[in-house]
């Protein structure tokens, strides 16, 4: 059967009081829209459709390669509204799952058990509902004597008893298709809210003898709207404590679960071990039986087996097996490294690639260079890869040896077992073999330090 979603995201979101429509807002890295697409993904379903009018320009740009269609709702009229203005992109036939877009919590196997439900029961129209113990502002879920759905209340419209109930309204629901669209011109406008309200097609089913019924969850984590930023907060929160968890029960050891802040696109091998206050983003994939120290903060980087990294801000980068960073090193955009790289304390390596077994031990600047396999790079060297207007790139063959305190002025080629003597600038290319030495000769003056001392101790028995 043809599974279709309709997402409703054309309001406005006042009380995020934010240029953003609320529905970009992230929760662990991802739009809040984006997980709800998702979720109704892995429910099977064909098709999704989007509801967008506050910031519709926005949210249809952000989504252009997300595979879903887009229904304009140029003023917000209500829920009912919503679907009425997406009436001719909905199927003749098969199951509509309507969602929320702030909701994203909401996971697969709940809406994969809404649609068993749905179906088992024959129903037109099935709502998914929760218990809140403050159920202020839900709509309030109004069952006959039988238990069987009658309808659902506004808040705005309940009187005192119905305002009693605790099953409310998740926003969530399933219909047959076929009902669904002929029944939308039925909706009225003639309550509190003067907007047209989805809940109303209940009343509309059963009035026509069509079943409609409730799908009580237990969990109303699920369910939870996100409003303002209070709620995204909790909403992240809720969400890093699911992505940790399933983290380890992979087999990812975490010395404190909560102070891991874990993005919902990154993925960890099994036995790699994530300190606290570690930041893995976006796309980042980490191999296994890493060490990934306290206060890392890694981006969109791919990170191989057996790795440490300690303290350290890695993005867009490539780490190879059994290497080791930092601590406090900084790998920025496009730094390559190759397997048994040794990148040590504030050690910057930008756009560059560095060749198994090489090593830059301490405070060293590797920017826009190719460098070889099992080469030195010293203490304090610089690739002085800027003249002020353009940038340059070195070369530096396997086997070299890039003395501390080296400045190699891009762009120069060091061939292999090229010997850079510490303390020397290198403005030319090395040849193979040979040893560079650039330091200006010193003089040796005697008794000049002791002097200086017997000055300074005269200067301070006199005061
Ligand atoms: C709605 C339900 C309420 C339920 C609650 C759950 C109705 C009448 N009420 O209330 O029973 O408990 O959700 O959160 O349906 N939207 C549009 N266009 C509109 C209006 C809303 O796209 O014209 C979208 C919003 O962007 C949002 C969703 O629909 O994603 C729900 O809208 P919201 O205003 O939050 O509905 P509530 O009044 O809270
Ligand atoms: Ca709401």
């Amino acid at each position: 059967m043809r599974k279709t979603a309709l997402i409703l995201a054309a309001g406005q979101g006042t009380r995020m009081k934010s240029k953003t429509p609320k529905v970009l807002h992230k929760v662990c890295g991802k739009e809040m829209l984006a997980c709800v697409i998702d979720a109704a993904g892995g429910a099977g379903i064909d098709e999704s459709i989007v509801v967008i009018g506050h910031g519709a320009g926005q949210v249809r740009e952000h989504f252009e390669d997300a595979g879903v269609r887009f229904a304009v709702q140029e003023h917000q009229l209500g829920t009912g509204h919503a679907v009425m203005v997406a009436q001719d992109l909905l199927p003749e036939e098969g199951l509509v799952l309507v969602l929320c877009g702030d909701t994203p919590l909401i996971t697969a196997e709940t809406l994969e058990r809404l649609i068993a439900f749905h179906e088992r029961e024959k129903n037109g129209v099935t709502v998914l509902t929760a218990r809140m113990e403050d159920p202020f502002g839900y709509g309030r879920i109004v069952r006959g004597e039988a238990g069987g759905l009658r309808k659902i209340v506004e808040e705005k419209d309940a009187d005192p008893e119905t305002k009693e109930i605790d099953e409310i309204n998740s926003g969530m629901y399933c219909f047959e298709a076929g009902f669904l669209k002929k029944s939308l011109s039925k909706l009225t406008n003639d309550n509190a809210q003067q907007e047209y309200y989805i809940t109303q097609l209940i009343e509309i089913a059963l009035a026509e003898g069509v079943k409609a019924g409730a799908f009580l969850i237990p969990n109303n984590e699920e369910i939870m709207g996100v409003n303002n930023r209070v709620q995204l907060s909790e909403a992240e929160a809720l969400m890093r404590e699911r992505i940790n968890r399933y983290h380890m029960l992979e087999g990812v050891t975490f010395v404190d679960p909560k102070t891991a802040f874990i993005d919902a696109g990154v993925k960890i091998g099994r036995d790699t071990r994530i300190g606290p206050g570690v930041i893995l983003r976006g796309k980042t994939v980490i191999g296994e039986d890493c060490e990934i120290g306290h206060n890392c903060r890694i981006e969109d980087s791919v990170i191989g087996n057996n790795v440490t990294i300690q303290s350290s801000t890695i993005l867009e980068s490539t780490v190879g097996d059994e290497t080791t960073i930092g601590p406090c090193a900084y790998l920025r955009p496009h730094a390559h490294l190759g397997r048994k790289v040794k990148i040590g304390d504030f050690v910057e390596v930008k756009n560059a690639n560095i060749g198994d077994g090489s090593k830059a031990s301490h405070l060293a600047y590797i920017g826009d260079a190719d460098v070889g396999r099992d080469v030195n790079i010293g203490c304090g060297v610089v690739f002085v890869n800027y003249d002020g207007i353009n940038k340059f790139r070195s070369v530096v063959e396997d086997d070299a040896f890039i003395g501390s305190n080296s400045n190699l002025i891009a762009p120069v080629h060091v061939e292999q077992q090229g010997y850079i003597a510490a303390g020397t600038t290198v403005s030319r290319d090395v040849p193979e073999g040979s040893l560079v030495v650039g330091r200006p000769k010193e003089r040796v003056i005697p008794t000049w330090g002791a002097r200086k001392y017997n000055q300074k101790k005269e200067k301070k028995n006199a005061k």
